[in-house]
């Protein structure tokens, strides 16, 4: 196994044992590409969304956010063109019956099939390679010609009696922004929002995905945290721009390095597209889609008015002007920024000559639990009083943990394997002069600190 896989391996197992992801339904047999988050990666799923709500929402005059319903009026998946184009092509093994993406299947053979080529393109790789391919359940070589699978999710509501028949079908969303859209009017007649300005959202969004082996890269079910900014035709693709460095900057303020963000540029653009590129991440299988930005021009409003019926036109107050304005779009899903910070953080470090020690260095603010707090020795009443005491008064500020289990040394590593900046042990000095050692998750370093003033270095030292 090459190093890389080995890291993706190693991520993947450390979330299972430590509790930040864990397989779907597990007790069942598994629910392929679905995961749920534990006790510390829900932690560090909350603090990822937190800070794009604050990059995106908090800190700009410009941009509100709204929370839209999953299940949205059927018809919003036909104005936006899922219903008919929102489609991977699929093979099936005649043999087996399995069915598969024609360009995972090429990937087998080592044959890079790039999920932004057009169908024609994949398909003319397939056919050009398709003696060398096996099934990979069956391993014959025997397939249907390719067809097109829709990855919006069908569901049934009931009607108004609640009765379920086929004409009920909807669909679970298979991408936040149509809320923000059907939403457009509704927010510039409830606020004083004047182009330009944007509509965030972050919520859950489905798709009939065809995947294997991606882990939480792909899944049926995820969370997009998308921004919509509406501007006027003139200026998309300065806004553009402006929205492309300003999100670049977002993913640097979150501790990732600069050489590990790459931008890649689509060749292909849908009809209505005026640019379109992706942030891709040097994750350990390579460098992959991250983000998506697009300018998408006045397609998303004009397609709604259409089908709705309804003027979705803006008028500038001062010039009069009216025209439906354009859509820039920043588009990213909180599992693939959570595989992304995972991936930057995950260190191995030589500690001596023998031992290793796994320590994920998140930035601070990112961190699931920020502080540690630990009485030298187990069943020690009057060390394990003082340090509940210390814990206490901790846990209503900052995200905390008790442990009085083990010697100190496997402590800390527990928790620089999930990642907590700083561990505080109170010992026999405390009860004498009420310091306790801190020490730095990174540098490993101690100080002695008096507890009257352990919540302000705490609160400096992790900029909260
Ligand atoms: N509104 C535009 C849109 O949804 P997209 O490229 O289909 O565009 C945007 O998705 C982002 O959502 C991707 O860049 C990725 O971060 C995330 N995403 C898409 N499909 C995903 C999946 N199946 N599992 C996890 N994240 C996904």
């Amino acid at each position: 196994m090459n190093e890389d896989k080995q890291k993706m391996e190693k991520i993947i197992s450390l979330c299972k044992r430590r509790g930040f992801v864990f397989p779907s339904s597990e007790i069942y047999g598994g629910f392929s590409a679905i995961y749920d988050f534990g006790p510390y990666g829900v932690e560090l799923k909350n603090n990822i969304k937190r800070s794009w709500w604050k990059y995106m929402v908090q800190e700009r005059e410009d941009i509100v956010g709204i929370d839209s319903a999953i299940f949205m009026h059927p018809k919003i998946w036909e104005a936006s063109g899922h219903v008919q184009g929102f489609a991977d092509p699929l093979i099936e093994c005649k043999k087996c019956h399995n069915r598969f993406r024609v360009d995972h299947l090429l990937e087998n053979i080592g044959v890079i099939a790039d999920e932004k080529m057009s169908e024609d393109e994949i398909g003319k790789i397939f056919n050009d390679n398709r003696q060398k391919i096996k099934c990979p359940v069956c391993g014959k070589n025997d397939f249907t010609e390719i067809k097109k699978f829709n990855l919006l999710v069908k569901t049934n509501l009931g009607n108004l009696e609640g009765n379920i028949t086929d004409e009920n079908v909807s669909y679970l969303r298979g991408e936040t922004c149509q809320g923000i859209y059907v939403n457009f009017k509704n927010v510039l007649d409830s606020t004083r929002m004047k182009i330009p300005f944007g509509i965030a959202q972050i919520g859950k969004a489905f798709r009939n995905e065809i995947t294997a082996r991606q882990f939480i890269f792909r899944m049926r079910e995820f969370e997009q945290m998308e921004m919509q900014y509406f501007v006027h035709p003139q200026n998309d693709l300065d806004e553009y721009e402006r929205l492309k460095k300003n999100r670049w900057e977002y993913y640097l303020s979150l501790g990732i390095k600069e050489e590990n963000l790459k931008w890649h540029k689509h060749e292909k653009l849908a009809f209505y597209a005026k640019d379109a590129f992706d942030i891709e991440y040097n994750f350990p299988t390579g460098f992959k889609e991250l983000e998506g930005l697009h300018a998408r021009g006045d397609y998303d409003l004009s397609q709604h008015s259409k089908f709705s019926g309804q003027s979705l036109e803006y008028r500038d107050a001062i010039t009069g002007e009216k025209y439906i304005p354009h859509v820039v779009e920043a588009s990213v899903g909180a599992d693939r920024v959570f595989l992304a910070i995972i991936s930057e953080a995950y260190t191995e470090e030589k500690i001596g000559d023998e031992d290793t020690r796994v320590v994920l260095k998140f930035k601070k603010e990112l961190a699931p639990i920020k502080v540690a707090v630990f009485p030298l020795v187990k069943n020690k009443t009057d060390l394990t009083t003082k340090a509940r005491e210390i814990y206490n008064n901790l846990k209503t500020q900052f995200n905390a943990e008790f442990d009085d289990n083990g010697n100190i040394g496997k402590r800390y590593r527990r928790q620089d394997e999930i990642g907590t900046p700083y561990c505080v042990t109170i010992d026999y000095d405390t009860l004498k002069d009420n310091t306790v050692t801190v020490r730095d998750r990174d540098s490993m370093k101690q100080v002695r600190i008096n507890t009257d003033t352990l919540d302000e270095y705490l609160r400096e030292h992790l900029k909260l």
